[in-house]
């Protein structure tokens, strides 16, 4: 039998802190990791000193395993792989790209690799990649996604279906924030699950206070997936979005929404704290997180939710 996925990363709970730009810095992946969950650095807003550096902050904060998430068409994707290498960090889950490529230089290098899918295809694809689990995330998740617009509800099953002969871990992603929604997501087959918005508006996300404060104030329907043609992203509602809203409606070429979302808006809403010209990368969870919690409190609520609803589950009448 294959061993679980807790024991394959070398964690206490199957929970992933989702590398997030701008905000999963060595603290807050040093701080899941502690928490027995797997903390990742997000690689996609580093260049390869600030990711060494980070690292090896990770390390000095922590002797637990910590990750790097490697979005693959990012500008410094190439660089930051050989510090990855270097580093000889040992759990890599990649990203935005194709995992052709990377994934034997990893595997290589001695990492268990993940790599985040939309659909169950891509999910095959990854399988043949080489991977060691694939990342199944649902359209409702914070920052960017696949074109499919497929949720994490209907994702899961046909991604687990897909891969029902071969020995890959599947984690889902997208639209977990409490016990009950890592419940569902652990109930329809996933191994265990990727969070990212809740991590996002803890103490130890780097991410500006402004910007924490924008997901704490999020209400049901404060997010958005905009360019949708060209390199969906889901956004909290500001002017930056709508901005971007009414040059899409006014026929903007892909080339022009890529430019307005270069990588600067990111670093202005998410780390700069300005919320109305910068760019707020947030799934629709965003409306269900009320408090800034510290991380290891996150990972708590979430196990202790997950085992409740459990037992309530098993002990509902209509099971007797
Ligand atoms: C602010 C933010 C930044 C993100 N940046 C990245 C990234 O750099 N690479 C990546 O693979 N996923 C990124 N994601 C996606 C997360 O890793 C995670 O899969 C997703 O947030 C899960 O959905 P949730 O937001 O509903 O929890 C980001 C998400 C957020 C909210």
């Amino acid at each position: 039998m294959k061993a679980s996925l807790t024991e394959a990363l070398g964690i206490e709970h199957p929970i992933i802190q989702g590398g997030m730009v701008w905000s999963a810095g060595a603290k807050l992946a040093a701080a899941v990791s502690e928490a027995g969950g797997l903390g990742l650095i997000g690689a996609g807003s580093m260049d390869s000193e600030l990711l060494r550096d980070q690292i090896r902050k990770a390390r000095r904060l922590t002797s637990k395993p910590v990750g790097v998430n490697l979005p693959l068409l990012y500008r410094h994707a190439e660089d930051n792989l050989k510090v990855i290498l270097d580093e000889k960090v040992n759990i890599v889950f990649t990203s935005a790209g194709s995992p052709k490529k990377t994934t034997p230089v990893l595997k290589k290098g001695g990492a268990t690799v993940f790599h985040v899918v939309a659909t169950p295809t891509l999910a095959l694809k990854c399988a043949s990649a080489g991977v060691d689990g694939v990342v199944a995330e649902g359209f409702e998740a914070g920052g960017h996604n696949g074109h499919a617009e497929l949720t994490t509800m209907v994702l899961l099953p046909q991604v687990k279906h897909a891969l029902k002969n071969l020995d890959l871990f599947v984690v889902a992603a997208g639209g977990i924030a409490s016990g009950a929604q890592m419940a569902a997501a652990m109930a329809l087959g996933a191994d265990g699950v990727q969070v990212g918005t809740r991590f996002a508006a803890t103490v130890e996300s780097s991410g500006h206070p402004a910007y924490k404060k924008a997901l704490l104030e999020a209400g049901p329907t404060s997010t958005h997936l905009v360019i949708k043609k060209g390199i969906p992203v889901r956004l909290l509602e500001n002017d930056f979005r709508r901005r971007i809203e009414e040059a899409e409606a006014n026929g903007a070429t892909r080339e022009l929404l890529v430019e307005m979302l270069g990588a600067g808006r990111e670093r202005l809403g998410m780390f700069e704290g300005d919320v109305h010209n910068g760019e707020l990368e947030a799934g629709q969870v965003a409306g269900m997180i009320n408090e800034l919690r510290p991380a290891a409190e996150v990972v708590e609520e979430l196990i202790k939710g997950f085992a409740k609803v459990v037992s309530e589950i098993s002990s509902t009448k209509t099971l007797k």
